[in-house]
């Protein structure tokens, strides 16, 4: 349980303090759980329409606060998304606020004008309408804003929601799977709050540096919630939507649990843990054994991420400052009914990708500066070069198989992330492959001085002219450069 020093240091203000929890002397898991709606679009056969509004509005955080906030479809975050591999899906966004925004389908193999990158923006006031077919396996995918120089701020403020496909072979599982009672979207971020209730942003060079952490985790909107589990086995499908922090995931109780499911959709087997580490965009559906009696906290272990700042005495210091042991959920187990299916030893069978037939191999260097040197402009690249929107930087072959190499120059660790495709991490320079790693990604997280190898095939769209995005998910790097465009032909 967390003291109340303990909360306070946590960054935030004491006079946002729920009255409930003071008075509980160091209770803190009092608010409800909440499920994101789910939004299934109106169907006719294989076609399915969304349509979505991002729209602004105030949200009760804190018991008496209204905090401003972004949302699609509902006030703070995205609804739930949900189709199946082999629909025909037609989306209209409507922006209805006062700032430019897109919204991209992370994870989705797509062509290059429904990705909602920085080439779709949406002017205030305007509708964009994209259409794509799925043609990906079952996955816990997601969507959020990705405006050019403008993304950090705007998943910050609740632009950010969950795709979820389904398909015959994961259906067929037997997996648990009712939405909202056993199957559960954990959407995990941390932000900061000013006493009014009102979401603090950026606080200085340090926040642009490191990327912006807060010191208050929510999940779905809600912030540290108690779910009262409804059964005993239990599908979460994890995604951290955090703009710049790396959780290292365990319950405090150490218990162990399946991991089943990766950015891609399903492991081939499920692998048992009782950590997992996520970083900024990742996914991982895990299944999570909760007998009756039991409230487990999961939590946030700080101090894992590895960083290279060895003389940098102060920097070290700092960057350390920004990672503290977390509570993140709580969940309530006495009245979850006993499930009685047996968890699957084989889930799916992944086609795989021969790294052999690789056309070619591309290096992609992930550079930052650091302190004073950051006020000089490009402070944060791929390949020595800074985003710019007008260069194409790579050119791929639809239908190749290729084998990319991220290697990381810097002192902090970076997620890279490339659109359109599902790749599988092929080696390392240094660290195992294993858990959520051993199935499709679509982000992979590079510690410092580390080098990677992933291999992916191309999906057949062609368009020379609409390029896709790769960049770093630290989405303050992503908006300050660290983000290169390849369109594939
Ligand atoms: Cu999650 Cu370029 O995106
Ligand atoms: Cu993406
Ligand atoms: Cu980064």
């Amino acid at each position: 349980m967390l003291s109340r020093r303990r909360f306070i240091q946590s960054g935030l203000l004491l006079a946002a303090l729920p009255k409930q929890w003071v008075l509980a002397g160091g209770q803190i898991f009092r608010n409800t759980f909440k499920v994101p709606a789910l939004y299934v679009g109106e169907r006719k056969g294989k076609v399915v329409m969304f349509d979505l509004n991002i729209q602004a509005g105030k949200s009760e955080l804190f018991a008496g606060l209204k905090t401003p906030t972004l949302g699609i479809n509902q006030n703070f975050l995205g609804v739930t998304l949900r189709a199946n591999k082999g629909d025909k899906v037609r989306i209209r966004v409507k922006n209805n606020i006062d700032k430019t925004s897109t919204l991209h389908w992370h994870g989705m193999k797509l062509p290059a004008k429904a990705d909602g990158g920085p080439h779709q923006p949406i002017s205030p006031g305007k509708t964009w309408r994209t259409e794509f077919d799925i043609i990906q396996p079952a996955a816990s995918l997601w969507y959020h804003s990705h405006q050019l120089h403008e993304t950090a701020e705007q998943v910050y403020q609740g632009l950010a929601g969950m795709f979820i496909i389904d398909d015959e072979q994961a259906n067929a599982l037997n997996l648990p799977s009712e939405y909202g009672v056993d199957d559960l979207p954990i959407i995990i971020q941390d932000k900061d709050f000013n006493a009014n209730g009102s979401l603090r942003y950026l606080s200085g060079m340090m926040d642009r540096m490191m990327g912006k952490k807060g010191g208050t985790a929510l999940v779905n909107g809600v912030v540290n919630p108690i779910l009262k589990a409804q059964k005993s086995l239990l599908r979460l499908r994890l995604l951290n939507g955090s703009n710049a922090k790396t959780y290292f995931l365990h319950f405090d109780d150490n218990r162990t649990f399946h991991i089943i499911g990766s950015d891609g959709g399903l492991l081939e087997k499920p692998q048992q843990t009782n950590l997992i580490r996520l970083a900024p965009a990742e996914r991982a559906e895990i299944l999570l054994n909760v007998a009756s009696g039991i409230m487990p906290i999961l939590q946030h272990k700080a101090g894992q991420e590895q960083s290279s700042m060895g003389g940098m005495g102060m920097m070290r210091s700092m960057m350390g400052a920004t990672d503290k042991n977390l509570n993140i959920m709580q969940i309530d187990a006495s009245n979850a009914q006993k499930t009685t299916v047996a968890l699957p030893k084989q889930l799916v069978k992944h086609k795989s990708i021969d790294a052999s037939k690789a056309s070619r191999t591309r290096a992609m260097k992930l550079q930052m500066k650091m302190g004073p040197m950051m006020m000089f402009g490009d402070a944060f690249s791929i390949n020595g070069k800074s985003m710019n929107i007008k260069r194409i930087d790579e050119v791929v072959s639809a239908g190749s198989t290729e084998i990319w190499e991220i290697s990381n120059d810097s002192v902090m660790a970076h997620p890279f992330h490339i659109h359109n495709v599902q790749f599988k991490i092929i080696s390392k320079s240094s660290g195992s492959i294993d858990g959520h790693e051993l199935g499709f990604k679509d982000v992979v997280l590079v510690n410092p001085r580390q080098r990677i190898r992933v291999v992916m095939q191309f999906p057949q769209f062609r368009d020379d002219k609409t390029p896709y995005m790769y960049h770093c998910h630290i989405l303050e790097h992503e908006d300050q450069g660290m983000m290169g465009q390849f369109v594939v032909v």
